[in-house]
């Protein structure tokens, strides 16, 4: 059927098209901006342990999932989903709609760089002056003070104060920009991507290879890659590794489902995907040197001046790190005008692709439900998004931008997605479909290794970590819905008001008829098999549910409680493990198996999940009430050289057997045939 579709639909012009399309939607803000200050907060060097078991054991196994449902679907996320069944396409709804929230505040940060490439090029033209350049300490002061003073106006606490227009004037460009790069649809895409791309590509190696060769640069590299592995033992630095790497490649949001939806029939699937993981992790950590180096050599160049301002000191400014550290560090340093024109032209080339792949699939998720034009759809999601933009230039709006990004990225909107899109794949539609689809059009092979990552290894990372960070929250001491005052903590409210309307909407959008032409997408429902054994491992998945609320409510102090735990936990597993026998057994080519099967499975890797975290929860209660060692990361120690060459030994190594595959793979001319999709 989506081979009838193909004629319709539009599709990239080359594989190139694609692969930069899809890296240009990976790499943004979230890698230049995002992953070095994340990285630094959360234990350095040890920050890549989490960070690389996310990327190659949930990242790149979801992107090539992802590609083949949209590949093999032909369609955006939420046509996509209902292919398997009419109710799945709440899921691409869901996805789509916290996309539709993302676009309405990663633009407003494009218009920050905007306005500070502005400056930048006034500072060129006179004489390398910069509105934020200052000595020392007070310096650091100043440049602060400039970003949220004089640029943002900011004020503290909820209240939204009055609009800054002039960060209006930005947005409207920003919004400009995206919406010229897609109105003509993924052809011209393609080709402007070619740009997006190598640009920011060769404006961080010049920032990295500048900031290297300067002196002091060793220093800021022992803040970047010396590991604080205590950090490791902190829910949090597992929940934003692994909240990074889905953000950083763009799943869940329904994107990468959509850009595949375009691809055409003979591409390689699984091979673009490990390039496009790969590519991202080598652009985030380049990034990073180039951050870092930076810093050092700013503290390097201020102790030489008499004003020192050590690392620690700019690096603390996290989320700002982009507005007030690094500008401030590149004004310590020579041509520094010209350095900052690179580090804001380098931010919004990458940011640019990034935003305008949600709105495309935003964008075509409409289209192919209602059959409505493009030129009509396009201006009034922009003209939205923009309206919505409004709350976050406001003076209060960067604090509400973090509280709404938090909520979108943390446990309660990506971790979550991304557990209902395994599951849903994994145990309630057929899953080796996918892969079987995968593999006929890739030149690598995915093993049946892959169906049970999909359906158990990922759902119970993903779900444990939920569940973990879920503890985490109800026991914060800020309080995460009544603060210790007795008040209301209004930013969590709104936050979950947010994403939980979410699948409110998307339900909505999936009862409301399309066009009806999508009807055919949805696939006849084959005769269930397995009823009577599905009943009874069903029945066991909810009682196992069943003592795990009854633990909740117990007191878990008490020193049998954790072997309760690591029982029903072996339990579940089993449970787990039997159901997946069980799907396979009675799924054929003729039959599928009973739901309650299917959503016994589903419910135990729940079950393991809530057993593992609520373990996690109680094991490491001690480690976090222990006072945290001071973190002493002066100069670049042995162990951060390991971090350095073992990051770079798996990017140039992954990204070399990639294309080395890629080229022999064209060489035989082996992508051009297609192979029959094996039978079941
Ligand atoms: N991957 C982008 C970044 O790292 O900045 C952000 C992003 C794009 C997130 C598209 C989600 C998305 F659907």
């Amino acid at each position: 059927m989506p081979e009838l579709l193909e004629e319709q639909r539009e599709s990239w012009g080359t594989r190139g098209g694609f692969i930069l399309a899809a890296v240009g939607s990976a790499v943004g803000l979230g890698n230049l901006w995002g992953f070095p200050y994340k990285l630094y907060t959360y234990g350095g060097g040890a920050f890549l342990i989490p960070y690389i078991l996310a990327l190659f054991i949930v990242g790149i196994p979801l992107l090539i999932l992802e590609f083949s449902l949209g590949h093999f679907t032909q369609r955006a996320a939420p046509d996509a989903f209902r292919r398997g069944h009419k109710g799945f396409e709440v899921i691409g709804w869901w996805g789509i709609i916290l996309g539709f929230v993302i676009i309405t505040y990663y633009p407003v940060i494009l218009a920050y760089c905007f306005s500070f490439l502005g400056y930048s090029i006034a500072g060129i033209f006179s004489g390398g002056n910069l509105p934020w350049a200052g000595q020392g300490i007070e310096g650091v002061e100043k440049a602060r003070n400039f970003f949220f003073d004089n640029y943002l106006h900011y004020h503290e606490g909820l209240s939204l104060g009055s609009i800054q227009w002039d960060i209006v004037w930005m947005l409207v460009v920003s919004w400009l920009a995206m919406y010229l790069s897609i109105f003509k649809g993924v052809k011209l895409v393609g080709k402007i991507v070619w740009i997006t791309v190598p640009v920011p590509w060769l404006m961080l190696l010049i920032l990295a290879i500048r900031g290297l060769t300067l002196e002091g640069s060793s220093q800021g590299l022992a803040y970047y890659l010396q590991p604080v592995w205590s950090e490791l033992a902190k829910p949090t630095t597992w929940r934003y590794a692994f909240g990074q790497v889905f953000f950083s490649l763009s799943l869940a949001f329904g994107v990468m489902i959509t850009y595949a939806s375009f691809l055409h029939r003979k591409s390689d699937i699984n091979n673009n995907a490990a390039i496009i993981g790969l590519a991202d992790f080598a652009t985030s950590f380049v990034a990073g040197l180039a951050v870092f180096a930076t810093l050092g050599a700013m503290a390097f160049a201020t102790q030489q001046a008499g004003t020192p301002v050590p690392v620690e000191n700019v690096a603390k400014e996290g989320p700002s790190l982009a507005f007030v550290a690094f500008p401030y560090a590149l004004a310590q340093l020579p041509y520094s005008a010209w350095f900052s024109f690179v580090f804001f032209f380098a931010l919004i080339t990458l940011g640019i692709d990034s935003a305008f792949s949600i709105t495309e699939s935003v964008l075509a998720s409409i289209v192919d439900k209602t059959g409505w034009r493009r030129a009509i759809v396009l201006p009034v999601i922009s003209v939205v998004g923009l309206g919505f933009g409004f709350f976050y230039v406001t003076q209060g709006g960067l604090n509400w931008l973090g509280i709404v990004d938090g909520f979108i990225n943390g446990t309660w909107g990506i971790a979550f997605l991304g557990l209902l899109e395994c599951t849903t794949l994994g145990w309630l539609w057929r899953i080796n479909t996918l892969r079987k689809h995968a593999n006929s059009r890739s030149d690598w092979r995915l093993g049946w290794w892959w169906d049970y990552l999909i359906r158990i290894v990922i759902p119970i990372l993903l779900g444990t970590l939920f569940f973990w960070q879920l503890f985490d929250d109800l026991a914060a001491e800020s309080g995460f819905i009544k603060m210790p005052d007795g008040k209301w903590n209004l930013a969590n409210l709104v936050g979950l008001g947010i994403v939980s309307i979410a699948p409110v909407i998307a339900i909505i959008l999936t009862i409301v008829k399309g066009k009806g032409e999508n009807e055919h997408q949805v696939e006849k429902d084959l005769p269930t098999d397995g009823t009577g054994e599905g009943i009874g491992v069903f029945a066991s998945s909810v009682i196992a549910a069943g003592v795990f609320v009854a633990l909740i409510f117990t007191d878990q102090m008490k020193s049998y409680i954790l072997w309760v735990i690591f029982g029903m936990a072996i339990l579940s597993t089993l449970g787990v493990l039997y159901s997946s026998y069980l799907v396979d057994k009675h799924g054929n080519s003729r039959n599928e198996a009973s739901w309650f099967v299917r959503w016994a499975g589903l419910i135990f890797v729940l079950d393991v999940s809530a057993f593992l975290a609520i373990a996690l929860n109680l094991l490491t209660k001690a480690v976090k009430t222990e006072k945290a060692e001071p973190v002493v990361r002066e100069m670049m120690s042995g162990i951060s050289m390991i971090v350095l060459t073992a990051a770079l030994v798996l990017i140039v190594g992954g990204l070399g057997w990639c294309f080395y595959k890629a080229i022999a793979a064209a060489a035989t001319e082996k992508t051009m045939e297609i192979q029959a999709p094996e039978e079941d």
